[in-house]
């Protein structure tokens, strides 16, 4: 079971390092004009996501979004020793960030402003593969595994995705979180409908 999402998330990591700048860019436009026409993100007023790593999709357009509209970021900071996430909100994505450990983006000292998560209406998890009933595979921490549950309030959670990481069934485990949404370049997939 180990080995076989670890295969998946290889498989996954080597795919999309085969797209090119522009193509990734193209998708990361479509992604945030389907997420543009949702009502969890028309609504939200504290939206947290992560900065994008490597070749995932571009979450920056979806910050200056937000921003732009006066509306509240956070970004997740990942505590190693614990396995457990700090949430912190953005301000200014030009001037809060360093890149931290295993290349990640993160904020600088004077940019790290933990908030209470119970604030927070919409969370975009990331992901390297998922079903259309929202299970996902990570990165492998299990770190939104273990937040998510955390959040009493249950906001709303929305997965990215290129279309090739939508795939029929995957390996999963008990303490695997599923998201409610998926989003990507050609569809925008209601999860709930799918269980
Ligand atoms: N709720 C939890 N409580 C304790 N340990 C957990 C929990 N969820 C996951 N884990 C541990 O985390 C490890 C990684 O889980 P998994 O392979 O599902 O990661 P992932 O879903 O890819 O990561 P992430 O959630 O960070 O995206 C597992 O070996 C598991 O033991
Ligand atoms: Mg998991």
């Amino acid at each position: 079971m180990k080995n076989i999402k670890k295969e998946i998330r290889q498989k996954m990591i080597q795919k999309r390092k085969s797209l090119s700048t522009n193509d990734l860019k193209d998708k990361s436009l479509q992604i945030l004009k389907q997420l543009q026409g949702v009502e969890s993100y028309k609504n939200a007023t504290r939206l947290m996501t992560y900065v994008p790593f490597q070749e995932e999709i571009h979450t920056t357009l979806i910050i200056e979004d937000f921003l732009s509209r006066n509306r509240e970021v956070y970004i997740p900071v990942t505590q190693p020793k614990e396995k457990k996430i700090i949430v912190s909100r953005l301000l200014d994505l030009e001037k809060d960030l360093e890149t931290g450990h295993f290349g990640v983006l993160e904020p600088k000292a004077f940019a790290l402003r933990p908030t209470d998560p119970k604030e927070i209406d919409l969370i975009i998890v990331p992901g390297l593969a998922f079903t259309k009933s929202g299970y996902r595979i990570g990165y492998g921490g299990g770190y939104y595994d273990r937040f998510l549950p955390t959040l009493a309030h249950k906001p709303a959670t929305i997965a990215l995705a290129l279309d090739f990481q939508v795939m029929d069934t995957l390996p999963l485990n008990d303490f695997d979180v599923p998201v409610d949404m998926i989003i990507t370049e050609s569809q925008v997939i209601d999860c709930k409908k799918h269980r």
